[in-house]
């Protein structure tokens, strides 16, 4: 199989596969804090760190299924990965407001991740980059409301 005209997809996947170790690591990052939150907004932030993980998963499954539809394979073993370039979380329970300065962090750096390969793929292949802007949609209002959170 091979798509009609797509051009450059070593270049891709290679861009592609920095997004997926991104947000594998993001989704890590959230589910620690999702477990080790404390305080009083609990509540509300332990649940939405649950739908931005939502959002890092299917960001990771849709480009990693990009890759393969480009005829390149995806590595998303731990054992696989490089190491994760997120800041590491503390090993035990975190303030509500800690989570929400940590989560942020975590969310700027891997837009960050995602919106530099956007730019390259902007001169790559048109498909490949709106997927990556449908991904940079959820993750970037994630963004705006996590941090909405802080006082
Ligand atoms: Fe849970």
């Amino acid at each position: 199989m091979t798509i009609p005209n797509a051009k450059y997809p070593a270049q891709q996947a290679e861009l592609l596969q920095n997004c997926v170790a991104a947000t594998i690591d993001l989704a890590l990052n959230m589910k620690q804090l999702h477990w080790n939150i404390r305080g009083p907004k609990f509540k509300s932030i332990h649940e939405f760190l649950d739908i931005i993980i939502d959002h890092a998963r299917l960001a990771t499954d849709e480009m990693a299924e990009r890759m393969a539809t480009l005829g390149q394979p995806a590595i998303g073993q731990r054992g696989s990965l490089p190491e994760s370039s997120l800041a590491s979380l503390p090993d035990e329970f975190v303030t509500d407001e800690r989570v929400i300065a940590l989560g942020t962090s975590a969310l700027e750096q891997t837009i960050a991740t995602l919106r530099d390969a956007r730019e390259k793929l902007a001169d790559l292949d048109a498909v490949t980059e709106d997927l990556v802007i449908g991904m940079l949609a959820d993750l970037e209002k994630d963004l705006w409301m996590l941090s909405s959170h802080a006082m």
